[in-house]
Parts: C-alpha cells; sequence; structure tokens
C-alpha cells in the first residue's frame, strides 16, 4: 500500500439522546492510501457517521475523538469551518447517500455542477459548461444537454445518484467518500460509473472510501475491506479474502448474502450474539 492519505485512530462519535450518548462510531482505527477501501456492516453500524466525521459534516450536537485523525499532513482535529470550506469539495469529497437533500432544489442540476466546476478549479463559465456536459455523458446520462436544464425534483432516483456522482468528480478530489452510490443504479450503469471511480484510483492516485451493503460489488471492486458492527470495526480484510473472514459477525453477513450460482431455499438470517459488542 502507498504512504496513507488518512490516518484515522480511535475515531469516536457520540449523539446525545433523552436517554443518554449514543455511540455511533468507537474506537475506530485504520488509514487509506491511494486505493479502494470498502466500509460494510449493517444499518445503523456507523458508516454514514464515520465518513461525515472524516469531512467535518456533522451536526454540531454530535461529539467527535481521536487520537488521530489526519489528512496529508493536515491534522482534521484541530480544522476550523473555513479550513474545512477549503479542504472539502477540491480535496476531500462525499457522495452522500440521498442525493435529495444534498441538491440545492431551486437551481437547475447542470449549474449546479458547473458552479462546483467554477468554484474549484481555475476557469470560465463556457469551460465549466463543457466539463459539466462531459461529466453528465461520462456517468451515462444519455442526453446531457437536456438533464443540464432538469430541477432535481425531476430527477429519477438513479438520475439523483448519478447527477451526485458528477458534482462531486467535476472537482477532481484527492480522497472521495462514497456513501451507497451506485445502490438505486441497475447493474450496467452501476459498472460504468465503478469504472469511473476505478480510474480515478489508478490514474489519478485518488483515494476511495466506498461505502455499501453490497457485499458482492465491494469485494470484487475494493482493495481493502473494514466491516463494522455496532460503531467498531470488528474486522479488516483483503478484499479477496472476505469468504475466508473470521469474525462470527462477518461470516454470518456472507451466510445472508443471496447469490445467482447457488440455488438456496431459504437464505440464512443473522443471529447477534452479545459477544460481538465485546
Ligand atoms: N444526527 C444524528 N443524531 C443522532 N443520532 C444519529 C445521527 N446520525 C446518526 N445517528 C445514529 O448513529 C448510528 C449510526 O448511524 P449511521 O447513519 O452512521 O449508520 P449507517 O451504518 O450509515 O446505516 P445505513 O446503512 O442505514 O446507512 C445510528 O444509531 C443512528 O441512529
Ligand atoms: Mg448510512
Amino acid at each position: 500500500m502507498s504512504a496513507p492519505l488518512l490516518t484515522v485512530e480511535d475515531l469516536e462519535v457520540s449523539f446525545p439522546g433523552r436517554t443518554g450518548f449514543t455511540r455511533a462510531v468507537r474506537n475506530a482505527s485504520f488509514t487509506l492510501g491511494r486505493e479502494r477501501l470498502g466500509i460494510v456492516g449493517e444499518s445503523g453500524s456507523g458508516k454514514t457517521t464515520m465518513g461525515r466525521a472524516l469531512l467535518g459534516l456533522l451536526p454540531r450536537t454530535a461529539q467527535v475523538t481521536a487520537r488521530t485523525m489526519s489528512y496529508d499532513g493536515t491534522n482534521l482535529l484541530t480544522c476550523t469551518e473555513r479550513d474545512w470550506q477549503k479542504l472539502r469539495g477540491r480535496r476531500l469529497s462525499m457522495v452522500m447517500q440521498d442525493p435529495k437533500y444534498s441538491l440545492n432544489p431551486v437551481m437547475r442540476v447542470g449549474r449546479q455542477i458547473a458552479e462546483t466546476a467554477l468554484l474549484h478549479l481555475r476557469t470560465d463559465r463556457g469551460d465549466a459548461k463543457r466539463r459539466t456536459l462531459a461529466m453528465l455523458e461520462a456517468v451515462q446520462i444519455r442526453d446531457p444537454e437536456l438533464v443540464y436544464r432538469l430541477y432535481p425534483h425531476q430527477l429519477s432516483g438513479g438520475m439523483g445518484q448519478r447527477i451526485m456522482i458528477a458534482m462531486m468528480l467535476i472537482a477532481e478530489p484527492d480522497l472521495l467518500i462514497a456513501d451507497e452510490p451506485t445502490s438505486a443504479l441497475d447493474v450496467t450503469v452501476q459498472n460504468e460509473v465503478l469504472r469511473i471511480l476505478d480510474d480515478l484510483v489508478r490514474v489519478r492516485g485518488m483515494g476511495l472510501v466506498m461505502i455499501s451493503h453490497n457485499l458482492t460489488m465491494v469485494s470484487s471492486f475494493c482493495d481493502r475491506v473494514l466491516i463494522m458492527y455496532a460503531g467498531r470495526i470488528v474486522e479488516e480484510c483483503a478484499a479477496s479474502e472476505l469468504q475466508n473472514a473470521k469474525h462470527p459477525y462477518t461470516q454470518a453477513l456472507i451466510a445472508a448474502t443471496p447469490s445467482l450460482d447457488v440455488r438456496r431455499t431459504e437464505l440464512a438470517t443473522v443471529t447477534r450474539d452479545p459477544e460481538w459488542l465485546k
């Protein structure tokens, strides 16, 4: 693995609630190089919260502590909102799980992407528009000129995801956190998006964190995988070794994954053991 872009040691994130704190991320440590790192784990295990913590995008009520959280020599723990704004977009970026909440509802989508290009790349309006149309085409939008003029509510779920991906990629970030970026896409478009991300990692040396529920996709696309359970990273392995994972939760997750080749009469369910929380 190349020198780490991101180093995280003992990251803890808690949210205050009526009955005390929810520890959404507990004691998480990992590094990321210019590679594809997958994060899998069941709903509520803390994947999105960890991604947001890395970009300074958690609500103010969240309590974030860590021994180390650094990106390419910058200590993220002492970043002010201004520092974050400088880092986000151009250097660090995140494709959000739900595009509906991330796009401006009253601005045409093409303009939103072009504004991002104008903000982060030294370019003029004409070039920003050209780049936007090329990026829309790259994420398999069939009629880029038409879609450029649409408002977010006029997009289907899959189109919304592709618009978000185009918006994040146009600024050419060094590190991209993609939260379920392809969950609403059919498999051919999903493969095209993965190919674009893969090119960015291999050609431009981008670091990619891919958060997903799709174990099959993560094991074939990523280099390494972190498995989260109840806020903890319970296991880390090479993606190609996921089948031989040791933690009982990971094994249960694999057993519960449907497969096209193996016909089962009944899919396994995951029975949680309180021991896994220890
Ligand atoms: N803003 C918030 N305020 C309070 N609790 C929160 C907040 N955001 C997340 N949580 C809690 O943190 C825990 C982890 O949530 P998170 O969204 O990170 O899970 P996830 O692994 O991304 O799940 P999913 O696969 O469903 O997207 C959950 O218990 C959730 O309720
Ligand atoms: Mg999530």
